[in-house]
């Protein structure tokens, strides 16, 4: 982290790491930011959960055969996933689910729930980040379905997010699926709107990467003084999100004995959020080493949720 952060506020422009938002007060603030009436993208994606799991599920049982295991990257509090593991346990009576987050409350709290509401389920939590976990997985039997859902991937340069995928193929070698959730690109206004409520919930996330590293690394920043801005980038279909600084200031963070410097109106970038065409999925799975198979999407068609297949090793 502390790398990450010198990284990131010494070089231009300045950028933060997405991770840093997950801290226990950023978990609970995305939580909230899911139930926002501008971000429609959770909703969406459960909608195609609770009209297509049961078919998700047999389409890949028909040819999977065994009970599946299901690892999820960036599992959170994993309410959505609730739906497709009771489509399991309806199709295959047992199931292990191997949900990954770097919030390990929140992962503790949904490991709970599920404990409770899915008893037949065998659950194995990894708070670690998703290279961390690569060890781990490689250990799972197949069949297995890895859900990166969430459209958590947009938020990842194209380059970096099939270098994801295909790392997670390669440590799962033999019957792999994923299901992979994405936003779909629609209307700019929608998308922008998305990530700056009038409540003010997405700002205060986004902000609270400040507090989080105040907190960690001895930083000075008053948040007080940085502005939450979300701006559509047309060229590259996405809506970047970042912090503005409200007149020249300079930052100090202590472990780092760092002093950052920045202009009035100076950003930093925090995350982008990519809103994808179908050409831009499939060109992504490919790259991925994903075949695509199927989309499935919401009624009025804002979502996607892709099932796609591992390629066979030199297929
Ligand atoms: N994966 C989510 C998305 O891109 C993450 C997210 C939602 C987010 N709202 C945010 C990230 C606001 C940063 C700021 O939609």
């Amino acid at each position: 982290m502390a790398d990450d952060v010198r990284r990131g506020l010494t070089r231009f422009p300045k950028t933060l790491p997405p991770y840093l938002f997950y801290d226990e007060a950023g978990s609970s603030l995305y939580e909230r930011i899911t139930e926002l009436p501008e971000y429609y993208l959770t909703r969406a994606e459960r909608e195609i959960f609770v009209t297509q799991a049961a078919e998700i599920v047999d389409r890949v049982g028909r040819s999977a055969g065994g009970p599946l295991s299901v690892i999820e990257l960036g599992a959170g509090s994993a309410s959505k996933t609730e739906i497709l593991l009771q489509a399991v346990l309806a199709r295959h009576g047992r199931g292990l689910y191997l949900p990954i987050d770097v919030s390990a409350t929140a992962l503790a709290g949904a490991e709970a729930r599920l404990r409770r509401s899915l008893p037949r389920l065998s659950i194995r939590s990894l708070p670690m980040t998703h290279a961390e976990s690569l060890r781990v997985i490689a250990d799972v039997a197949p069949p297995r379905l890895v859900l990166f859902i969430g459209s958590s991937v947009g938020n990842l340069p194209d380059g970096e997010a099939s270098a994801l995928l295909r790392r997670t193929r390669e440590a799962l070698p033999g019957e792999t699926w994923l299901l992979l959730g994405t936003d779909l690109r629609t209307s700019p206004e929608m998308h922008r709107a998305a990530y700056d409520d009038a409540a003010g919930v997405t700002a205060a996330f986004n902000k609270n990467i400040l507090t989080h590293i105040n907190r960690e690394l001895g930083g000075h920043f008053d948040i007080g003084r940085f502005r939450h801005l979300a701006r559509w980038n047309e060229a590259a279909s996405c809506v970047e999100m970042h912090l503005e600084s409200v007149g020249a200031q300079e930052i100090a963070v202590d472990h780092l004995a760092l002093r950052a410097r920045f202009e009035a109106g100076e950003t930093i970038h925090t995350e982008s959020s990519v809103k994808y065409d179908l050409p831009r999925v499939a060109r992504l799975l490919e790259a991925g080493d994903f075949r695509l198979e199927a989309t499935y999407h919401d009624r009025a068609r804002r979502f996607g949720l892709h099932l796609a297949r591992a390629r066979a090793a030199g297929r």
